[in-house]
């Protein structure tokens, strides 16, 4: 695992977009797993940006879910669909045919976990996972306390998961259960980006780099992953020993 530093959220921003689109450009046919969220944010548009500069072609890509609320519609504009549609796939020019998300409306989740984790099994492994931190130092909504070997799997959102996500919503939304990726999967990813920025994210990420590797922070599964890249904004890793900073080239 590596961990990098940027001076801040914009330069942070324009390295993790480079980084996407280096990893189609090496491969057009890559598989790739997206976080929504405010972190990946101006890095989605930096990317749409750089991609139409670039030419670069992602018709050949396939685009997996990591995750979605339970219950909550693709429409609304706090769904995890309505982001990856509005600030990634359709200014990309994605095709549907490439897009494979959750269903959170599904009757049976249990078989839209299956479905998924078959996608992945077809198309994957996944090239790269990019993903954010939650504020209780979940990935996706692998909540504090997930078994690291999960793969797809339904849960029930932890109190810091359904107050934080009313940032999402136009209106006070009720937030009970997640639908997402397990760990397994990010395990299994053949590179991963955690992704953090902000004062407000200091703290977990210190204990997510520097407390032991525990599932009682989700995103200390990082450390275990061979090619996992840790990229920051310097207020996100304000807390951690300078001696594993490396400096932003
Ligand atoms: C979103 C997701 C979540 C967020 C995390 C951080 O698809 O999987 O785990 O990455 O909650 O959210 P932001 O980026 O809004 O701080």
């Amino acid at each position: 695992m590596q961990i990098i530093t940027y001076p801040d959220h914009r330069a942070l921003s324009d390295k993790v977009a480079d980084h996407i689109l280096s990893v189609v450009k090496k491969k057009p046919d890559a598989v790739l797993c997206l976080a929504a969220g405010d972190t990946p944010k101006l890095a989605y548009s930096l990317l749409v940006e750089k991609a139409a500069r670039e030419s670069i072609d992602f018709s050949a890509c396939t685009f997996v879910g990591l995750d979605e609320w339970v219950g909550i519609p693709p429409e609304n504009e706090g769904s995890c669909y309505y982001f990856l549609q509005t600030f990634l796939f359709k200014p990309l020019g994605v095709d549907p045919a490439q897009i494979h998300l959750f269903n959170a409306l599904a009757k049976d989740l249990t078989a839209e976990c299956k479905a998924m984790d078959e996608k992945i099994r077809e198309k994957g492994p996944v090239d790269l996972m990019l993903v954010g931190v939650g504020m209780n130092g979940h990935i996706g909504f692998n909540e504090p306390g997930v078994v690291w070997n999960l793969n797809s799997h339904v849960t029930n959102l932890d109190d810091t998961t359904r107050s934080v996500g009313q940032k999402y919503f136009k209106q006070s939304t009720p937030l009970q259960k997640g639908i997402t990726l397990g760990l397994q999967h990010l395990l299994e990813s053949k590179s991963v980006i955690v992704m953090a920025s902000g004062l407000k994210k200091a703290q977990i990420m210190r204990a997510a780099l520097e407390d032991p590797v525990s599932p009682a922070v989700p995103a200390s599964v990082i450390r275990k992953h061979q090619q996992g890249l840790v990229m920051l904004d310097q207020e996100a890793a304000t807390l951690l020993k300078s001696s594993i900073q490396r400096p932003a080239k």
